[in-house]
């Protein structure tokens, strides 16, 4: 061998001991059934493509953060009481309040193929947020 092809196959060495995978759950971990993993402030990739989807989605009306607005319900305290399923079905089918003079209406997102491939990553991230595990604006995300 010549000394520069050591020198690189050392170097790939030290590339591939860089990425010997670190365990990254712990036993109590695993027993954990949160839809998110927050960690630091960073979260996991599902967790953060929610934020994307439901700024994208959902924000216009929702508000930023998850925190309702003047037209549409705070989804932060949604998620108190709604469970996951009780929340993508409204995703899905949408829902109008006829109770009130001035008609509101959630569409229904059921033909939206961003929405209902993310429906459990928006989920994890409102649920983060309803959970106050998660604080206001962009996420960092952790390693994918
Ligand atoms: C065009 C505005 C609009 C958009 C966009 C929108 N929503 Fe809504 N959403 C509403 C309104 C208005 C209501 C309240 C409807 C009612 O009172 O019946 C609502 C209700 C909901 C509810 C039920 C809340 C409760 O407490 O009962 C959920 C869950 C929800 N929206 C999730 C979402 C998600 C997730 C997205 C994005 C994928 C989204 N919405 C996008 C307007 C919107």
């Amino acid at each position: 061998m010549k000394l520069p092809t050591i020198l690189l196959s050392l170097a790939a060495l030290t590339a591939c001991a860089a990425f010997v995978p670190v365990p990254a759950m712990s036993a109590t971990d695993a027993v954990d059934a949160k839809p998110y993993t927050v960690k630091g402030g960073k979260v996991d990739m599902g967790t953060y493509k929610g934020y994307l989807y439901y700024g994208d989605q959902c924000m216009r009306c929702h508000g930023p953060d998850g925190l309702g607005s003047s037209y549409a319900p705070n989804l932060t305290d949604s998620l108190k009481s709604m469970d996951k399923e009780q929340m993508q079905n409204t995703v899905i089918n949408g829902r109008k309040d006829v109770n009130t003079a001035s008609q509101k209406v959630m569409p229904a997102f059921g033909t939206n193929e961003d929405v209902v491939e993310n429906l459990d990553n928006i989920y994890a991230y409102l649920k983060a947020r309803s959970d106050g595990v998660l604080g206001r604006g962009h996420p960092e995300h952790l390693e994918p």
